[in-house]
């Protein structure tokens, strides 16, 4: 087997926690053959959406922290490009590793592909079928600017055959002629490995937020469409505020910033009201085991975030996605989780059917084994023999 030198990219929460499936795999099974090195661009900067998760999941820590910081798209993705390529030009690696659909993915690609190195793209051929997302975006350019790509579903495998990728196609893997897999899901990986340790770990985090097993709603919201739309914004939590007073039941939203400052910049009276509400606990972003408990025992997820979604399907919890349409499209077939978007009456409707206890879903394995990380790995360093 060869020796081979890849490098992560990573910037955002969700590619942290990612990246941390492959970390710990090529720590358990590849460290005389993988050299690990990671870029982490600085989209995401705030203690609790970074180094929480270098310092809990033990991941490979940045060699590189670009500090890019939040900005409008063109400028932050630009500055991202040109910090990835002077990197990329010093440290020569053998492929470049890229996770999601984020602006980071972005500029990762965009960097890579024109200095001539191979992009492995993990979490390829998600779609939602609406470009004005900027993930949509982010996705296909990625994708189209890979050699190996890592599909975690049925769905999203089929995506790329749609978009021309042949699973046919035989090596030597090059961007114009390359590879699709599917392999299952790297957090599902994530899930397995931290379930336990979350219980072991955060045991008193409910008693910590007065919450009890199977008796709250989790809640996350950070998408741009929601966030900055102060009519959906609004929409949303005054519902799910009237829900939990009608049910008495208490709701726990972990809010990524982007959606507490607006709350504040925009809403300031309803934000009050909302803070004040004795069912509502708002709380500033938690950690991967924290979050991991929160899921494991609530009673339902309301979200617009495509890992929470996953999630909830691991965890067997019923969830509304505040979204028109997901990547997850699974989910929705499977019928334990429901698009309600930002409709009122839709989200009341849904949540009145999800609370209740005599529910009987199957939640099928959509998301491979639990070693998707180990088969990426491989089939990474057999594009290296010769
Ligand atoms: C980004 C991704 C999104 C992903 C999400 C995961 C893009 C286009 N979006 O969205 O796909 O689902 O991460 O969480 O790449 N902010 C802070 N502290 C931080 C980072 C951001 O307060 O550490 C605030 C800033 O006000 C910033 C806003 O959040 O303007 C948005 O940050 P940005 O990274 O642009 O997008 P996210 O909404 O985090
Ligand atoms: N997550 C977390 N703490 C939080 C909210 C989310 O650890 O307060 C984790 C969550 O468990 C999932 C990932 O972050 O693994 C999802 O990230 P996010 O919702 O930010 O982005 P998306 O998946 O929508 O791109």
């Amino acid at each position: 087997m060869p020796e081979i030198k890849l490098i992560n990219i990573v910037g955002a929460r969700p590619q942290i926690i990612k990246a941390s499936a492959i970390s710990r795999a090529i720590r358990l099974h590849f460290s005389d053959r993988i050299t690990e090195l990671t870029i982490h661009t600085g989209q995401h900067y705030d203690k609790e959406l970074s180094d929480v998760f270098f310092d809990e999941l033990e991941i490979h820590k940045p060699d590189y922290n670009l500090g890019v910081g939040s900005s409008s798209h063109g400028r932050q993705t630009s500055m991202m490009i040109t910090g990835i390529e002077e990197v990329l030009l010093s440290e020569k690696p053998d492929c470049v590793v890229l996770y999601g659909d984020t602006n980071s993915t972005l500029a990762g690609a965009l960097a890579a592909v024109k200095l001539h190195f191979p992009v492995i793209h993990i979490e390829a051929g998600l779609r939602s079928f609406n470009k004005i997302m900027p993930e949509e975006l982010n996705r296909i350019v990625s994708d189209h600017a890979s050699t190996l790509l890592f599909a975690p579903t049925n769905d999203a495998f089929k995506n790329l055959m749609r978009e021309g990728f042949r699973p046919e196609n035989s090596p030597p893997y090059t961007v114009d002629n390359p590879k699709i897999y599917l392999t299952g899901d790297i957090m599902y990986d994530n899930t397995l490995f931290f379930a336990e340790l979350a219980e072991k770990k955060k045991a008193s985090f409910l008693d910590d937020l007065g919450v009890t097993r199977d008796n709250y709603i989790l809640t996350t919201i950070h998408r741009d469409i929601n966030t900055d739309n102060i009519k959906r914004l609004e929409t949303i939590l005054s519902t799910l505020k009237s829900l939990a007073e009608e049910h008495s039941i208490r709701f726990v939203m972990p809010l990524h910033p982007r959606t507490t400052n607006s709350l504040k910049m925009h809403l300031e009276p309803f934000c009050n009201d909302l803070y004040n509400c004795e069912f509502v606990k708002i709380i500033p972003p938690v950690s991967f085991l924290e979050m991991t408990i929160l899921e494991k025992t609530a009673k339902m997820i309301i979200t617009d975030s495509g890992g929470v979604q996953k999630e909830s399907h691991f965890f067997r919890k019923p969830c509304l996605v505040l979204r028109k349409e997901t990547e997850w499209i699974e989910l929705v077939n499977n019928g334990t989780a429901v698009l309600v978007d930002a409709d009122q009456e839709k989200i009341r409707i849904e949540f009145n059917r999800f609370i209740k206890d005599d529910l009987n879903f199957d939640y099928p394995g959509f998301y491979g084994n639990g070693k998707a990380a180990e088969f990426i790995l491989n089939e990474i360093l057999m594009m290296f023999e010769s």
